[in-house]
């Protein structure tokens, strides 16, 4: 008896239980929750990193090569000569492509009716003509190849041997014949305001690197085959 009293006075008191907030599981808990949504996160931002290193020098050079391998010479793109049988006499010596016959005599019908007097001066040229021109007439004037090209194209660089360009002048003012002064004449004012309903486009404007101001050279592009051949062009510049 003595002996259950002194374990009494001795019991310990029942433990007051407390819990320790875990905040490791709560912690890992939320990661698995949300591990997916970080996976991918991951995934897209590592795919995007692998890309543009992959692609980004890759475009650059591509771009380069399209800068600087779209086959021109000195300015000028590559065409190839018309057949034969595609090409019509529209004045006894000047012939061009039969896509655009119609449209360009329409063209100057329609010119005539406004007072203006158009005159062709250079249509379709053989790739040997355009050699003879090149090398031939302007040597005499003691001119380097890229001095040349800025007034003529070197053979199989000419849009005149695809038959889609024409030479035109003032019949009123032949002093301007192939001349920049061109731009000065009712026909040249007339082809700013109305060529572009016949499918004639200006092939050289002032803002050309390498060839010089043409206001006289207009081409067609009013059929498919036209369009293709100056797709290169019309892309470029
Ligand atoms: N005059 C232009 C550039 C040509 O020769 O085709
Ligand atoms: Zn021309």
């Amino acid at each position: 008896m003595e002996q259950n009293k002194d374990i009494n006075e001795f019991d310990i008191p029942l433990a007051k239980r407390t819990y320790l907030k875990n905040t490791n599981g709560i912690l890992l808990k939320r990661l698995l929750i949300y591990s997916p949504l970080f996976l991918l996160i991951f995934s897209i931002a590592t795919l995007r990193l692998i890309r543009n290193l992959e692609s980004g020098p890759l475009l650059n050079l591509n771009s380069q090569v399209e800068r600087n391998y779209d086959d021109r010479i000195l300015g000028h793109l590559p065409y190839n000569e018309i057949s034969k049988e595609k090409l019509v006499f529209i004045e006894p010596n000047i012939s061009v492509h039969v896509d655009m016959k119609d449209s360009l005599l329409k063209m100057r019908q329609e010119a005539i009716k406004d007072g203006v007097n158009m005159v062709f001066l250079s249509g379709y040229r053989s790739i040997n003509l355009q050699k003879d021109i090149f090398y031939s007439l302007k040597s005499v004037r003691n001119q380097e190849a890229a001095e040349r090209a800025r007034v003529s194209a070197p053979p199989g660089y000419s849009e005149h041997s695809t038959g889609f360009a024409i030479d035109i002048g003032d019949a009123t003012q032949r002093e301007t014949d192939f001349e920049k002064e061109f731009e000065n004449t009712d026909v040249f004012r007339w082809l700013k305001k109305n060529a572009a309903k016949f499918h004639f486009k200006l092939s050289f404007n002032k803002n050309n690197k390498y060839i010089d101001y043409e206001p006289w050279h207009w081409r067609y592009e009013g059929s498919i085959e036209a369009l293709k051949v100056f797709e290169t062009s019309n892309r470029g510049s």
